[in-house]
């Protein structure tokens, strides 16, 4: 998962960019903001049992909770770069240093990233703050506009209305055993109160990645479906709403990677999701109308492994099978499902982009390798050789509980699809992630 957020260039009336050069420095007209804070009335209105609950949230994260480790103590996570910032209106900003490329104007450069929306009383991970997305608007002939909205995701909503945070975490709720059977009883108290819903509305943060799909922004984080972004003429961002691509399967809690790949050539979307029950990995196509296609259920996964990102190729998907895994039995030990578990040979799954079942899925083994974003792949010898380009933690043990520690870096993956062979190349020692191309090479062979 991003530690900071993906970025692109899009033209609000749904145009990509095919370059960014940021060559200006842009900073906001010194503007006093008086941001309104519904939270105070929210909280003045507080029902009694949302007062309970928090008292008793109160209760765990002052005599239950163990001593915060640094990966889950606000204080260290939230701290420098990482300290949460209030939403910014539109507003006008000062060209300081540079000039704008012409070719920018009528376009916005978008980013997304974790920012939470109340200052945590107990265990918070880096990966647990509410998505914002921050936008600089290039439509106006006065100049650049910046704007910061959240992502008013059901999550948000709801903590709004309660005026204080209640929704758990996979990464930080788990906090040695006292404390995590103490909040998995209020959550429970709380859903069966109707507190919120996680299994009808969701429960994803929609803070990690933006793309385009169909035609139309979104805003993604993989715990979850994508929530609907706009992007108005005046600079302005507003959430439209969370969007259900499995409108066929309405019984389940459905969600997909918040690093879905699209084909500039074709105008489709490839995305995959994981799961807790089986198929433990599902690859699904959107087409260039927005209408997903049917599912590829992946049988073969024999473990829930929280694959962040793949890779699309003129003729594949390419899918990791990472050490990074969903692994229940950790909760009765007071620990987070989310674990590294360095027992598991990591593999990458090779199949065919159309293909409409597994029957042609290819698992090739590869040690050592994790891979957590990929830059971008094509094909080469006539599709016979995938090339891949992505990142891969040193260190995939500090992943969860060391970010800074992981220390990726980037590595040329050659995958010989007919005789099942991977071979890995170290691209720099430099620790190096998220390398953004421009998108019309897209699965195509780039620099
Ligand atoms: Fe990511």
């Amino acid at each position: 998962m991003d530690t900071i957020s993906s970025s692109f260039a899009l033209n609000p009336h749904n145009s990509l960019f095919s370059t960014f050069s940021p060559l200006k420095k842009l900073i906001p007209h010194t503007k006093k903001l008086t941001l309104k804070n519904p939270f105070i009335t929210s909280s003045q209105k507080r029902p009694l049992l949302a007062t309970f609950f928090k008292s008793i949230d109160d209760f765990v994260c002052t005599f239950l909770d163990p001593p915060l480790r640094p990966s889950i103590d606000p204080k260290h996570v939230l701290s420098g770069n990482f300290a949460p910032v209030d939403e910014l209106p539109p507003t006008a900003c000062d060209v300081v240093e540079g000039s704008l490329p012409p070719c920018l104007h009528g376009g916005a450069y978008i980013r997304n990233g974790p920012n939470p929306h109340f200052v945590p009383r107990g265990p918070h991970h880096l990966f647990d703050g509410d998505g914002m997305l921050h936008v600089i608007t290039f439509t106006s002939p006065d100049g650049p506009i910046f704007c910061s909205r959240y992502i008013k995701t059901y999550k948000y909503t709801v903590e709004q209305k309660t005026g204080h945070p209640i929704f758990p975490s996979v990464f930080s709720s788990f906090n040695r055993l006292a404390a995590s059977i103490s909040r998995g009883l209020i959550i429970f108290a709380r859903v069966l109160t109707r507190q919120f819903d996680p299994v009808a509305n969701g429960f994803g943060l929609a803070n990690i990645n933006v793309a385009l799909i169909g035609g139309r922004l979104f805003a993604l984080g993989e715990s979850d479906l994508p929530y609907a972004m706009k992007v108005t003429p005046g600079g302005d961002v507003i959430t439209l709403g969370r969007h259900d691509f499995f409108s066929d399967k309405p019984f389940l809690n459905m969600n997909m990677t918040a690093h879905p790949k699209m084909d500039p050539q074709t105008g489709e979307a490839f995305s995959f999701r994981y799961h807790v029950i089986p198929p433990l990995l599902t690859i699904f196509k959107i087409d260039a109308n927005g209408k997903k296609q049917p599912d590829v259920p992946i049988f073969s996964m024999k473990s829930t492994s929280l694959s962040h990102d793949f890779a699309l190729t003129r003729n594949y998907v390419i899918i990791p099978d990472m050490q990074i895994v969903m692994d229940f039995t950790e909760v009765v030990k007071g620990r987070s499902p989310a674990r590294v578990d360095l027992d598991k040979v990591p593999r990458v799954g090779v199949i065919p982009r159309y293909a409409e079942d597994e029957s042609e899925l290819v698992w090739i083994e590869a040690r050592g390798l994790n891979v957590v974003h990929c830059t971008n792949a094509w094909e080469e010898d006539d599709g016979e050789t995938v090339v891949m380009v992505v990142s891969n933690p040193s260190s995939i043990e500090q992943a969860l509980e060391g970010l800074d520690l992981a220390c990726p870096k980037m590595e040329k993956i050659i995958i010989n699809v007919k005789d099942k062979t991977l071979h890995r190349h170290l691209l720099s020692d430099e620790v190096l992630d998220m390398g953004i191309i421009n998108p019309t090479y897209s699965g195509r062979k780039c620099r």
